[in-house]
């Protein structure tokens, strides 16, 4: 179905920082925010080959903690897509037996957003397919502190002894508890940072940067990053001789 694919060797949680709307307006001469409505676009084609190639874990960077600080309008604006996405097409995600979850301090969310967020979390709950993972008002480090202030906060209580804390127990503090580390972050429109998403998770996950800005990425761009991928050895800290043997 999808050509020059290996369907044994797909990523199971592939996450991307959508970047370039804003860019790809201006070099239209239109409003930034006519940028995030065609990035709306990409978001559905993105989904969609992510649902049908049966990757289990797709994390979408929709509005980070720092994103609160664009000007009013063009928050109110993101909200809106939001909300719109969240009123309509919850039911296809639904049917499509999508699963959505959010990551995030999403309680800063306007009420109606955070209600909506929850009740498409609550109606999808028990899908299998594929997760729908958004990243809402969501930092990297927050996320890191609040869930050190979690455990100490637990130590002091004597609910929690600090001797157990290992990598993978402090994983389970995080709001990615349930979801395995992404194996492919991409992010588009040729920035090369990582903008404070999933630091923890991002170890071992293997980057992929285009210049394609988030509007002009579409079903081709994708599977080319994950033919990309395909070729990598991921070697998560050994050699490849030990890899092979
Ligand atoms: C970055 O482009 C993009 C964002 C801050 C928002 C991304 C959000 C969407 C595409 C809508 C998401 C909604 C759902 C429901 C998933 P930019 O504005 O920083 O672009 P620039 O760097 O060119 O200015």
């Amino acid at each position: 179905m999808f050509e020059g694919l290996d369907p044994a060797k797909l990523p199971q949680h592939v996450a991307i920082i959508m970047d370039g709307n804003g860019r790809w307006a201006k070099a239209r001469h239109l409003p930034r925010i006519m940028g995030h409505r065609e990035g709306m676009k990409s978001v559905r084609a993105v989904v969609e080959v992510a649902r049908k190639l049966g990757i289990k874990v797709l994390t979408l960077y929709a509005f980070s903690k720092e994103n609160w600080q664009r000007p009013p309008e063009e928050v109110s604006f993101l909200m809106r897509l939001l909300r719109e996405y969240l009123e309509k097409e919850v039911e296809e995600l639904h049917q499509k037996g999508i699963r959505v979850k959010a990551i995030g301090e999403i309680e800063l969310l306007p009420d109606e957003i955070y209600r909506l967020l929850l009740g498409a979390m609550e109606r999808t709950r028990a899908n299998k397919g594929m997760i729908l993972n958004l990243a809402l008002s969501y930092g990297g480090r927050a996320e890191i502190v609040n869930a050190a202030k979690e455990i100490a906060r637990l130590a002091k209580e004597g609910r929690f002894d600090p001797e157990e804390l290992d990598e993978m127990s402090f994983a389970t503090f995080l709001y990615t508890r349930d979801l395995p580390d992404p194996d492919l972050l991409i992010r588009t429109s040729g920035e090369l940072r990582l903008s404070n998403f999933l630091l923890y998770q991002c170890a071992y996950t293997e980057l992929y940067f285009t210049p394609t800005l988030w509007p002009d990425f579409r079903e081709e761009e994708f599977l080319e990053a994950l033919r990309d991928y395909q070729r990598r050895e991921r070697r998560f800290g050994k050699t490849s001789e030990q890899l092979r043997g």
